[in-house]
């Protein structure tokens, strides 16, 4: 006797709408474009550079002429926006390098703006990379003192929105960092000037790589005092929250792959639109694993992209930026 009389027919049958790429393509619910991308770029100080970050295999500390092209080419590939990272030509107490007229972050939008008046230009706002002590902040007492930090953020913001910045983005998790920069570029006549705000920021291990890259690492203890724990989700909503009452344009979570849970709920909880930062550390072990054969490099980064996209984020600052711009054109 065959038992295949007894197994019941499916009723309903989903594959039907898996069968083939046509109908796959109608139904697919996520669809990523290169517009959705911010790419992250590494500006230093010296000339003629362009050194690979070891520990990031295909992202480039970049001299200011080498920016310049390299922006073009992320122009051609309908990627809309960069974000831009600095290393200054010196370090101090607090930073102040920063808020120099002529600091490394200040030169480089004048040069991008410049050659790509169209491409949006976000200065990520921290002083991490600019203090000796590579905290985020003016040191009081062994911590971060935060409303000293306000001030010079303050600072920081109206440098970058005189050197023709679009768009500035604090990373530094300072309480009250949105209101302070917020009014201070109001009060200089830079109200066209947005903020994507680092609202939900965890102290996190896979901001490693970034900090070889970046030259930013803390010089003693860690970040635990101002960004967030890991374990906690509840509390992310908040921080949304407050940043959206200071008046942030845009809201970020970061990193992406361990907090798509938090994507979600800031997404479902906020209306603003939602940026996900898919972060130095992921970028690296997918790099790593690529390496190694061990993974379809091109097919994964579609994957990562994707499930951040689904999560909820609207944008995705990524260093596959341009990866994944060239494979969507394809
Ligand atoms: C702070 C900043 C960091 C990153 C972006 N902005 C590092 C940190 O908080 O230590 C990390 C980005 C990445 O890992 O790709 N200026």
């Amino acid at each position: 006797m065959s038992t295949s009389e007894f197994v019941p027919k499916p009723v309903v049958r989903p594959r039907r709408l898996r069968a083939a790429e046509p109908i796959r393509s109608m139904v697919r619910e996520t669809q990523l474009s290169p517009s959705d991308f911010i790419y992250p770029l590494f500006v230093t100080h010296e000339k003629q550079v362009r050194r690979e970050i070891p520990s990031m295999p295909g992202q480039f500390q970049l001299s200011i002429d080498n920016l310049v092209e390299e922006v073009k080419s992320v122009r051609r590939l309908g990627i809309p926006a960069v974000i831009l990272f600095g290393i200054p030509p010196y370090k101090d107490a607090e930073g102040s390098n920063s808020f120099q007229e002529d600091g490394i972050i200040q030169q480089a939008v004048r040069a991008v703006k410049d050659a790509e008046p169209d491409l949006w230009v976000i200065t990520d706002v921290c002083f991490c990379e600019y203090t000796d002590h590579g905290h985020c902040g003016p040191l009081k007492n062994g911590t971060v003192d935060n409303d000293a930090t306000l001030e010079l953020l303050a600072k920081q913001v109206v440098s970058h929105a005189q050197a023709g910045a679009d768009m500035v983005a604090p990373s530094g998790m300072m309480d009250g960092m949105v209101r302070a920069i917020r009014s201070a570029l109001d009060e200089t006549g830079f109200t066209g000037v947005g903020i994507l705000s680092y609202a939900v920021k965890y102290a996190s291990a896979f901001y490693g790589p970034f900090r070889e890259a970046a030259d930013s690492a803390p010089q003693f203890g860690d970040r635990r005092s101002y960004q967030m724990d890991p374990a906690n989700a509840r509390e992310a909503l908040r921080e949304a929250e407050l940043d959206v009452e200071e008046g942030a344009d845009m809201l970020m979570v970061k990193p992406a792959l361990s907090y798509l849970d938090v994507i979600r709920r800031v997404r479902e909880a906020t209306h603003l639109p939602l940026a996900a930062y898919n972060v130095s550390g992921e970028y690296a072990m997918i790099k790593a694993a690529a390496a190694n054969g061990w993974i379809d490099e091109q097919r994964i980064v579609m994957e990562v992209l994707t499930s951040i996209k689904r999560a909820g984020a609207d944008v995705i600052l990524t260093y596959f930026a341009k990866d994944a711009a060239k494979l969507l054109q394809q």
